[in-house]
């Protein structure tokens, strides 16, 4: 009983520490993002368009049809921020880099969509192991993406071509 009282007595006479990191007590690794691009710096991979997981259509319709360059960054970072705010997927998107996300969708669908870019992403194999995403997870991206190209008035056949392009990726986007 004494013990009990002298110990409650301790603890409660005991001052939070002040200057302590507690980052640093945890082991939580500070995130530095580059201060030209506003990334976070990813492990070093081969750069090539091969990446991407689909190879570019031919001639000029597509990329017109998605209003050109343009009109691709705005579907691009529209997909991401709905993504983001989706509470269906959110979970999964939590904690990763929007700003480099917004970069290298944009490069992969102006890349497919012919619009003369290239795409420096990773390949979708290894940037989606370990997300732990579902079949069900993938279909509220393809929602998602559908509703960021009826935002930009995207027609629907184009919007199917461009459609089955992404397609093929399940089986390296899926995990379980
Ligand atoms: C065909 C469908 C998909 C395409 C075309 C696609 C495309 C991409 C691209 C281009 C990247 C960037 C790779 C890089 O950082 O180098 C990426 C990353 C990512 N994707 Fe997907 N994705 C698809 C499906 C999904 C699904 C179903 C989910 C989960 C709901 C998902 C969640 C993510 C996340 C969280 C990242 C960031 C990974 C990281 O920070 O390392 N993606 N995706």
């Amino acid at each position: 009983m004494l013990l009990t009282a002298t110990l409650s007595l301790l603890l409660m006479q005991q001052a939070p520490a002040e200057n302590v990191d507690w980052d640093a007590e945890f082991g939580v690794e500070e995130v530095e993002r580059d201060r030209a691009t506003g990334e976070i710096p990813v492990e070093p991979y081969e750069q090539k368009n091969e990446n991407a997981g689909a190879k570019p259509f031919t001639g000029t319709d597509m990329a017109e049809t998605f209003g050109g360059r343009d009109g691709i960054r705005q579907i691009a970072e529209r997909f991401v921020e709905i993504n983001f705010a989706d509470p269906r997927i959110q979970g999964i998107f939590a904690g990763h880099d929007e700003v480099r996300l917004r970069r290298t969708i944009f490069e992969q669908f102006c890349y497919i969509l012919n619009a003369g870019c290239d795409y420096t992403g990773r390949d979708m194999k290894s940037s989606h192991e370990g997300l732990g995403s579902r079949k069900a997870d993938l279909n509220a991206i393809v929602e998602n993406l559908q509703q960021a190209m009826q935002e930009q008035d995207v027609p629907f056949a184009a919007q199917n071509r461009f459609l089955s392009k992404l397609a093929p990726m399940s089986r390296d986007v899926i995990n379980r």
